[in-house]
């Protein structure tokens, strides 16, 4: 790692419409140091086989750079023992592993799942699946003026009737954190067992999943330096036993007849197919990049930006925030220019070198209930520097005279 991340990431040096690119869509997706392409590419050059096919030398080495990878991924997150990581194409799928493999085979009709108006639609929309499928009921949790989660609603909503909290750690409009700790202690309480969206918690906050006592955890690789296609669900071993595969074929079974199968054990049972082994290779290295560089640095970094950020565009009349005056806040600024939609703001920012997203950002119910139909949201991480906030800012400053309102 180089003392300037810049130079760890080829693509922060490069053009966007004639402009050195300013990278703000860090929640989207981040970008990938040298060190994740090399092991990449290592990868293929060296070592790739089918991992836990081959008898031969090869083979191994696949298979060994794959089981690092999971045992490294445990570490990270303090997960008891390496058979609770498994590996999936991302936060998305594993989310949907838990709805589809325990959802649909624990709930009963009347039961509740409990989710929070701040979820991204990947931990939404596989709950009204198995809510309808079931007969359950989903019911949501919603925010405070200040976008945190009402705490009155946690009180009435979490009840004995609720079989499965699904919460976001951190939202990925408002940057908000949940406090999932105390969350899971009051769901455990009742009887319900924890869902935790770590997508956008685990690349910028460290993640004890012991320490949160969650249930299941789901997250992507390639929104901390790894590739896309690389994802992980954590989840207790007692949970992941009695659930059933996901998908089912090679490598994940023990024994088959023409009739029957019996399972591979964990995590072999969820991981049918060839998998992803250069993802697997990529999202070790980012982690040991990630380790390097701290979590501690990680929160400076992106508060002394974010703090910047808010506090410039609160000077700006025609600029609305949202969730930017709460304490618990990462590394996310939501906002709309007045009389402007966000996608023309994010096009004219383009034009500018400046990326951000606009949209509903996969949290339509969340928008509804901010009273939106989409905002403009800039997403930083470490390497992102005081100037790429400032060409933000520039940028901000010439959408309203670009449509003729100024
Ligand atoms: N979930 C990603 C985002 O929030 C794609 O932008």
């Amino acid at each position: 790692m180089s003392k300037n991340f810049i130079d760890d990431f080829p693509i922060l040096r490069t053009q966007m419409n004639g402009h050195a690119l300013a990278y703000l869509d860090n929640g989207a997706t981040t970008q990938k140091p040298d060190c994740v392409v090399r092991s990449i590419c290592g990868y293929y050059g060296g070592c790739n086989a089918n991992p836990h096919r081959g008898v031969y030398e090869l083979s191994a080495k696949a298979t060994k750079i794959y089981e690092d990878a999971r045992r490294k991924v445990a570490k990270f997150i303090n997960a008891k023992s390496a058979r609770e990581i498994i590996f999936t194409k991302n936060a998305t799928e594993s989310l949907n592993l838990v709805a589809y493999c325990y959802g649909l085979t624990n709930l009963h009709a009347g039961d509740e799942i409990l989710i929070t108006v701040a979820e991204h639609h990947s931990n939404l929309v596989p709950w009204q699946m198995v809510a309808r499928a079931m007969g359950a009921r989903l019911n949501y949790i919603y925010l405070t003026a200040d976008g945190n989660l009402s705490a009155a609603d946690i009180d009435a909503k979490l009840t004995r009737r609720t079989k499965i909290l699904a919460v976001t750690q951190i939202s990925n409009v408002l940057g908000l954190v949940n406090d999932v700790k105390t969350l899971a202690a009051r769901a455990h309480e009742v009887g319900a067992i924890v869902v935790v969206d770590g997508a956008q918690s685990v690349p910028h906050i460290p993640v004890d999943v012991r320490d949160l006592d969650a249930d299941f955890l789901a997250f992507s690789g390639h929104k901390m330096l790894s590739p896309m296609g690389i994802g992980v669900l954590y989840g207790k071993r007692e949970l992941l036993d009695e659930m059933p595969p996901f998908l089912r074929g090679g490598d994940m079974i023990e024994y088959v007849t023409e009739q029957e199968t019996t399972f591979a054990e964990l995590p072999q049972k969820f991981e049918a197919g060839t998998q992803n082994v250069e993802g697997a290779a990529g999202l070790s290295a980012a982690i040991d990049y990630l380790q390097t560089v701290g979590f501690d640095e990680i929160a400076r970094i992106e508060h002394n930006l974010t703090t910047f950020a808010i506090d410039e565009l609160k000077k700006l009349p025609y600029v609305e925030l949202y969730g930017c005056d709460a304490a618990n806040k990462v590394g996310i600024v939501t906002f709309n220019v007045r009389d402007v939609h966000p996608h023309d703001v994010a096009t004219i920012l383009d034009a500018q070198g400046v990326a951000i997203r606009a949209g509903h950002h996969c949290a339509q119910p969340l928008m509804k209930f901010l009273g939106v139909n989409a905002t403009c949201r800039a997403s930083f991480y470490f390497y992102n520097t005081r100037r790429d906030v400032e060409r933000l800012i520039d940028a901000v400053k010439t959408v309203r005279g670009v449509m003729h309102l100024a």
